[in-house]
């Protein structure tokens, strides 16, 4: 009779242990009532084992002792079962399309806005290349107008491009969407990057094309986790030319505005 007692209660410590791991990993109560029941009815088996042994059967009399027991079996495990919540697929048919609803209805009203956003995008990327367009347009008059002179050709076409370098390097500040992370005269960043308004005070334009071109080669003092997560991509020297990326250094580097607090670069 002690027995008893003691191996309940290890099941009932068991259980409320289970019971309390279930609940702090935010399992649904059922599952927390499935593991108590459990730690029960193992209980129950160890208790059983205690049991004394039934005596030997044979003939008639075994046949009919196992098909009572397995018909008790079959009709306490039917019983139980049946008064758990039953699942009716028509039930979770209608939950699932309520769910799927409001979905449906957000993601539209969500892509609408998207879309809208990301034509806007689109349209400026578009002005931007139209006049680069024109700029090579005006560049090329010029490298034909004079006689061409191969020594010259060079020159001209940089002219070409470059149009006015500014201009372009401001066009590729806009192209690469530097502003994604950078804010400029108050515009664009969202707080991955810094300040780039007094980046021209700290950074000479060959400094700056090295950053862009490498941006493991200097660090902004304080975004050591940035830095060392590589935040900043790695793609632009694949993505602009030299004279771009030379353009936009030498842009970047008219911007000498001491109030904002740009970090420092420091040499890596
Ligand atoms: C995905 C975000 C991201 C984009 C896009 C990005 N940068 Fe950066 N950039 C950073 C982060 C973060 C840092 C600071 C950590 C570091 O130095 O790597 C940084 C640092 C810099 C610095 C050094 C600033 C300082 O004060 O030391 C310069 C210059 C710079 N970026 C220029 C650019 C230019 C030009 C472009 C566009 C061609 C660009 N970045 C695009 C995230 C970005």
């Amino acid at each position: 009779m002690g027995n008893i007692f003691k191996k309940l209660g290890i099941g009932l410590v068991v259980g409320g242990a289970l019971v309390a791991v279930a609940h702090s990993q935010e399992l649904p109560v059922s599952f927390q009532i499935l593991f108590f029941t459990v730690a029960l009815i193992g209980a129950v088996v160890f208790i059983l084992l205690d049991a004394k042994p039934i005596e030997a059967m044979s003939g008639g009399k075994s046949l009919f002792a196992v098909s009572a027991f397995w018909i008790l079996l079959v009709t306490v495990c039917v019983a139980g079962a049946s008064l758990l919540p039953q699942f009716d697929p028509e039930d979770e048919k209608a939950k699932i399309g309520k769910l799927l609803e409001k979905e449906r209805k957000q993601s539209t009203q969500g892509k609408a806005e998207e879309l809208i956003a990301r034509a806007k995008e689109l349209d400026e990327k578009v002005k931007a290349l139209e006049e680069r367009l024109k700029g090579l347009g005006t560049g090329q008059m010029v490298a034909t107008a004079p006689p061409p002179s191969t020594s010259e050709k060079p020159a001209a076409a940089a002219g070409g491009a470059g149009g006015d370098i500014m201009k372009v390097g401001e066009e590729q500040w806009q192209l690469q969407e530097c502003y994604n992370c950078h804010k400029l005269r108050g515009e664009g960043g969202k707080k991955r990057g810094p300040e780039l308004d007094n980046i021209g005070t700290l950074l000479t334009v060959e400094e700056i094309q090295q950053k862009i071109a490498d941006p493991k080669s200097f660090m902004a003092e304080g975004y050591d986790k940035e830095w060392q997560k590589g935040i900043m991509p790695n793609k632009f020297k694949d993505l602009m030319d030299p004279k771009e990326m030379l353009a936009l250094a030498t842009w970047l580097g008219t911007f000498k505005n001491t109030s904002v607090n740009t970090p420092k670069p420091i040499k890596k």
